[in-house]
């Protein structure tokens, strides 16, 4: 039977932790990206049949990542996998604030993450598939904050923008190719990981919606990391995926 591939990135928590478990079974291939190695995922690897592979690297430093992937796409027997799967996840906040309150290396830091480490995975993902027979996708995580602007996160806000727009246009040159990459930008809904901490933290003074984060949160409306992990394999696994472009798990 032919193998499934998926290379995922943010795999050591939150959601993309979650994601990786819930891939783990036989005949699936993972390869993980994220600054730490998650040791539990490692384990429960072993015990699933899976095969999964965790690099340790920063995506602060895409070239680096996309050059690698390069490569290793290039060494891997394309005739044993009949699906390909991309999937952008990793992300990261600023400082809560105004764009000016953060550091010039702490902004460029967190631009690359967001977004040229996407476009570049994605640019080396579809080149190093391009002639492979099995169906190809690329999921990026986006957020409601790409489609709706907030005080206190401004960049945060410009690379999910970024992302949106990105896999349309992606969308259209892969149209037009012979077994052509499907594309989608999903909103996940609001989850409870470190990224929600971190902004129920912010001060106050520069993050009017500071309130509305430690509501959502005291009120139980934050999405477990594992309910999102499994909405967001759902929407993957349909077979209209790539119909919408710009899509939300809660659609
Ligand atoms: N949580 C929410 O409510 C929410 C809402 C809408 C959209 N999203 C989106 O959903 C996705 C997952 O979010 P989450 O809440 O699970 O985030 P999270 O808990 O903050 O986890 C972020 C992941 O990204 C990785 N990452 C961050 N900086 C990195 C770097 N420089 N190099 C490599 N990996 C890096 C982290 O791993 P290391 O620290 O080990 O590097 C971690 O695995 C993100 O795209 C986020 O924007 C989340």
């Amino acid at each position: 039977m032919a193998d499934k591939l998926f290379i995922l990135t943010g795999t050591s928590r939150g959601m993309g932790a979650a994601i990786a478990e819930q891939l783990l079974a036989p005949g699936h291939v993972l390869l993980c990206l994220a600054r730490h190695r998650n040791d539990a995922l490692a384990a429960q690897a072993q015990a699933s049949g899976a095969r999964c592979e965790q690099w340790a690297l920063d995506l602060a430093r895409p070239v680096e990542a996309a050059d690698r992937l390069d490569a290793w796409l290039a060494a891997l027997d394309a005739a044993s996998f009949d699906a390909a799967t991309l999937i952008n996840n990793a992300a990261a906040l600023t400082r809560i604030g105004p764009i000016d309150e953060c550091s010039s290396a702490e902004l460029a830091s967190a631009l690359r993450v967001g977004l040229e480490a996407p476009l570049l995975l994605s640019a080396a993902f579809l080149r190093g598939t391009r002639a492979w027979g099995a169906g190809r996708r690329v999921l990026n995580i986006a957020s409601g904050l790409g489609r709706r602007a907030m005080a206190g996160q401004a960049l945060y806000c410009a690379t999910k923008a970024g992302i949106d727009h990105l896999s349309r246009a992606m969308a259209l040159d892969e149209a037009m190719r012979p077994n052509g990459a499907k594309i989608v930008s999903l909103a996940p809904g609001v989850i409870d990981t470190d990224m929600q901490r971190h902004l129920r933290a912010g001060d106050a003074a520069g993050f009017p919606e500071k309130a509305n984060f430690i509501s959502l949160k005291e009120q139980g409306q934050l999405t477990s990391a594992s309910d999102a992990a499994a909405r967001v394999l759902g929407y993957l696994a349909r077979a209209d995926f790539g119909a919408n472009v710009t899509a939300d798990v809660r659609d």
